[in-house]
């Protein structure tokens, strides 16, 4: 019989990290090793599943999609649409539930209707400028950071910024609120689109798994 080639996934560091690990372990996927908080080991086997996996920062994983040095990534919905790269998008895992939205001091509101042309910091430009250009019809300058969007707003930098509300603690506890709302967001797989045709046959069944145990 041939030999299974490896089949490695991309993981987007930090929070969505853990829960797709849970998720995996969830279909019998494990990887001890990717657990050890101490380790400095930049990639992670299983040799029995013929499986590899790496941490790599959330807006690097669609790139390692892409260019086939990963076959499978799990990233934020946020991620996908700000580097809009050539992938398939397969599945939504349902967890890292967030919204992208239009922020702001309340005195901002009136702003946003009477498409004035104002500032808008973002850390995703892109999304920025297709929700304003393309769907409000709204001409803004668009400010790129890089974190710590919240602060634009307070030190005058910009008049509203683009961002992620998951709780709403961060508006809330700087004095800010949602003006507008994006689009909703969650993980998602995505695969790489040579991959899906070479390696039809066993994606598709971690696609099946996975959505077998979401749904229950
Ligand atoms: C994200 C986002 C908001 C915050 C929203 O920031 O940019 O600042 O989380 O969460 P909340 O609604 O639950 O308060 P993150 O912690 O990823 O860091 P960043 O500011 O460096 O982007």
């Amino acid at each position: 019989m041939e030999e299974k080639r490896y089949l490695t996934f991309a993981l987007g560091k930090g929070r969505l990290a853990k829960k797709t690990l849970q998720l995996f372990e969830k279909i019998g996927i494990t990887c001890q090793e990717i657990n050890d908080p101490d380790t400095r080991k930049l990639i992670f086997v299983n040799e029995e599943l013929k499986l590899r996996f790496f941490l790599a920062k959330g807006p690097d994983v669609p790139t390692y999609v892409e260019y086939g040095a990963a076959d499978i990534g799990i990233v934020g919905k946020d991620t996908i649409l700000e580097e809009a790269r050539n992938i398939y998008e397969v599945l939504d895992l349902g967890f890292g539930k967030c919204r992208m939205c239009i922020c702001g001091p309340e005195s901002a509101r009136d702003l946003l209707q009477h498409h004035e042309q104002i500032r808008v910091a973002t850390k995703y430009p892109r999304i920025a400028k297709d929700y304003f250009y393309n769907k409000k019809h709204q001409t803004v300058e668009i400010i790129k950071l890089n974190g710590s969007i919240e602060l634009a707003p307070i030190v005058g930098l910009s008049e509203v910024i683009c961002d992620i509300v998951e709780t709403g603690t961060t508006l809330r506890e700087n004095g800010l609120t949602v003006l507008e709302e994006v689009c909703p967001l969650s993980a998602r797989v995505v695969v790489n689109q040579v991959s899906m045709k070479m390696e039809n046959e066993r994606i598709t069944k971690l696609i099946r798994d996975l959505k077998k145990v979401i749904s229950e």
